[in-house]
């Protein structure tokens, strides 16, 4: 069986390019119905029509307020068939009825060791407090931000010369590997959600 996954991508793409890849590989259980963006020029559309996947620009301006816009969002990828949204890089507040639709089958990937420093500009946040470690964290979506049940994480050193942009870097490094594992796991039905914890099920 092979999951229907939609992605919602507001920028670059590049963790899409990843799960593109990833499901391009002919032992891979996932496919990418849908790709959705809030901005036009968004490089994941690109990805999204390079790789042979619909890409779906849906214009904030064009709705009145966020539950319309999330209910045509929700329609879009129902309609669509898919059974996963991977959101990656994705910027706008998403409603309640969005996360309701999609409870437990929506996921987020933040770059870093949730749950610290989320919302924006997490490598700027690590940099300033002065962590040593930092990471990539993949997530449940629920009504908080960066807060849902956390699937899989990795830890990257933070070095004493990093910016933001080269922590940032070896960050996505790690984020590439992680997002196409975590779906992986879901749709070889290998993630319990209890409570806050997932638990990954061995391999059948
Ligand atoms: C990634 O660092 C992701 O964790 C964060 O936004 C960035 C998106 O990068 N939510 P890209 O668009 O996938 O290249």
């Amino acid at each position: 069986m092979t999951l229907t996954v939609g992605v919602l991508a507001s920028g670059r793409g590049s963790n899409l390019q990843a799960i593109l890849e990833a499901c391009a590989r002919p032992d891979f259980p996932a496919r990418v119905a849908i790709v959705i963006s809030d901005r036009e020029r968004a490089a994941a559309l690109e990805r999204a029509r390079a790789a042979g996947v619909e890409p779906l620009w849906l214009n904030p301006k064009d709705f009145t307020d966020r539950e319309t816009y999330d209910r045509t969002l929700v329609q879009a990828l129902q309609s669509r068939g898919v059974e996963l949204v991977c959101q990656a890089g994705w910027m706008r507040i998403l409603s309640p009825a969005y996360v309701r639709a999609f409870a437990g089958r929506a996921l987020n990937i933040h770059p870093s060791l949730l749950p610290a420093f989320p919302g924006l500009h997490p490598h700027r946040q690590v940099l300033d407090y002065g962590a040593k470690v930092s990471g990539a964290t993949v997530h449940f979506v629920d009504e908080e931000v960066d807060a849902g049940p956390i699937v899989l994480q990795a830890a990257v050193p933070v070095e004493a010369a990093d910016t933001e942009e080269t922590l940032a870097a070896r960050v996505l490094v790690a984020e590439h590997r992680l997002y196409p594992e975590a779906i992986r796991l879901f749709a070889e039905g290998r993630l319990r959600i209890e409570g806050r914890r997932v638990i990954v099920l061995p391999e059948a």
